[in-house]
């Protein structure tokens, strides 16, 4: 996509199932395009350089920390957020988990745990607690201890086998 100096770019995104045809700075994150154009805030910037994981979605199906993205580059492409997970009010099995477990504190990585949960359980049925470790340690979390979170996970994956 070539973009003239001081020109914005036009995409055609589905977010949440929902078609987005807008104009965006080059140089904007995908982040800051969810937050921002679209106020999505349920992503968050934790750090701005991919390690911190708050602002985990999913692209096309797949894991993307959204910091590391341009919105430009998610043209054509179908983006899930943390609001996307939930229907008609009610919280997804994994949202459940999560709370169920005590799996946040000040709740400012679970947006990102959570769609990250999701892709790892559509990824797979079962799992194990070593592998929950393993599949979420490019998300940080500074209050829980990890404990309730790999509990939540793991609570998750038993739900969604039922
Ligand atoms: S804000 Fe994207 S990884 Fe931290
Ligand atoms: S709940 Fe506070 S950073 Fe995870």
């Amino acid at each position: 996509m070539l973009v003239e100096p001081g020109q914005k770019a036009k995409i055609k995104v589905k977010v949440n199932g929902v078609l987005h045809e807008v104009e965006v700075e080059p140089r904007k994150l995908l982040v800051d395009f969810l937050r921002e154009d679209l106020n999505l805030t349920g992503s968050k910037v934790g750090c701005d350089t991919s390690t911190c994981g708050a602002c985990t979605v999913l692209v096309d199906g797949k894991s993307v920390k959204s910091c590391t993205m341009l919105a430009v580059q998610a043209d054509g492409k179908e983006i899930v957020t943390i609001e996307g997970l939930s229907s008609d009010s009610k919280l997804s099995p994994i949202q459940q988990a999560f709370k169920d477990n005590f799996a946040l504190q000040c709740g400012f990585c679970t947006a990102g745990m959570i769609v990250q949960t999701h892709y790892i359980l559509s990824e797979r049925k079962e799992i194990t607690e070593e592998e929950a470790r393993d599949l979420i340690h490019g998300n940080i979390c500074r209050c829980t201890g990890y404990q309730n979170i790999i509990n939540a996970i793991m609570d998750a994956s038993r739900r969604m086998r039922q």
